[in-house]
């Protein structure tokens, strides 16, 4: 079979297409026909081996994992002897952001991991896109006590995070002002925004509303800035560390000095956010944003660039096998 392999860390040029032999599943595993995989910031970080700290977990000096890639559509080719919950010909999608090698026209997965059914409405590249950006989302929403009429600041609502915690909000009726450059204001009215802020042209943390929650998508504030436009005792949460580090400290002390606070969205089992992820796909009300911008197989090198740009709308998705 083809994978993606690279054995330095450092730009997309240090990945090869390269001739690889097929995986075999282990007894609790299956054998996965790849369809569709994405490029994520998670799959960049992997690539880069940048921030350093993802090295303590994809290998220090050069990467563990010798295939890019964290999210899988596909078909099951073959189960293990132990495997219960699936079977020849199921379709399914899945992740683990340690890295699973899914940029490869196989691979083989454990049961018990974060792999679900894809429901019968969706296309594996759909499914590929409401694997790990959703399931950070959910990883904001279930740290608070979100209720219907709260009001909700989502700076960076066009990233793979971003745009599926919009959606899950407005499942829960909640009012939400929104963030993005003006090319995508007419997506995020779409996906439900109540209010939208340009952030090219208006500083969202000046914003004269008061909000329950900020939640930042794309890790460019701090609480500090973003404090004035929480009610009291309103919470804030950042996808990323923040400067110094200070997101995950200020966690652990905002909650003893009362008033307002920030939670680290620290994200826990995935087989779980897969299962809500696909009761909303099934109810019509998560639909996974996917740039326009698609990729072939051969193009991952280049989908890796264009993710790490920023500047991408949800998902960027690569179609590694053509149904
Ligand atoms: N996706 C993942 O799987 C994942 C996993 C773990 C952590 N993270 C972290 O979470 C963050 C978001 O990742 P993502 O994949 O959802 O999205 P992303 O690719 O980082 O960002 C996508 C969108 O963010 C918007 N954006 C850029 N600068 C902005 C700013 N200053 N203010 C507001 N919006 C801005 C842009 O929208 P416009 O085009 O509208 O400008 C861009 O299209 C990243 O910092 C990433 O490192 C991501």
């Amino acid at each position: 079979m083809k994978a993606f392999i690279y054995n330095q860390y450092g730009p997309p040029e240090v990945l090869q297409l390269k001739e690889v032999e097929k995986p075999t599943p282990k007894n609790n595993e299956v054998l996965i026909k790849i369809y569709a995989a994405t490029v994520n910031r998670t799959d960049c970080g992997v690539l880069w081996g940048k921030p350093f700290i993802i090295r303590f977990f994809t290998g220090l000096s050069k990467p563990k994992m010798p295939t890019t890639g964290t999210d899988f559509a596909g078909v099951i080719e073959a189960v293990g002897k132990d495997v219960k919950s699936f079977k020849i010909g199921d379709k399914v999608l899945g992740f683990d952001d340690s890295g699973i090698g899914s940029h490869a026209e196989y691979i083989t997965f454990p049961e018990h991991k974060a792999i679900i059914i894809i429901p019968d409405s969706i296309t594996y590249e759909q499914a590929a896109a409401s694997a790990e950006g959703a399931h950070y989302a959910y990883n904001f929403i279930n740290k608070v006590n979100i209720k219907a009429g709260d009001n909700v600041m989502l700076n960076g609502a066009t990233g793979a995070i971003g745009s599926a915690a919009l959606q899950m909000l407005k499942a829960m009726d909640v009012r939400v002002t929104a963030t993005c450059r003006a090319q995508h204001i007419n997506v995020i009215k779409s996906l439900g925004a109540d209010k939208v802020i340009d952030y090219e042209k208006e500083d969202f943390t000046k914003d004269n509303e008061k909000y329950h929650f900020v939640f930042d998508a794309v890790g460019k504030s701090t609480f500090g800035k973003c404090k004035p436009l929480l009610h009291r005792g309103g919470i804030y949460i950042s996808s990323e560390l923040g400067p110094g580090n200070q997101n995950p400290f200020l966690a652990l002390i905002t909650p003893l000095l009362g008033g307002k606070k920030v939670k680290f969205p620290i994200p826990f089992d995935p087989k779980k956010s897969l299962n809500i992820i696909k009761n909303l796909l099934e109810q019509g009300k998560f639909k996974p944003v996917i740039d326009d911008k698609k990729f072939a197989f051969e193009q991952v090198p280049e989908a890796f660039r264009y993710a790490a740009s920023a500047q991408k709308l949800g998902n960027v998705v690569i179609t590694i096998a053509k149904r």
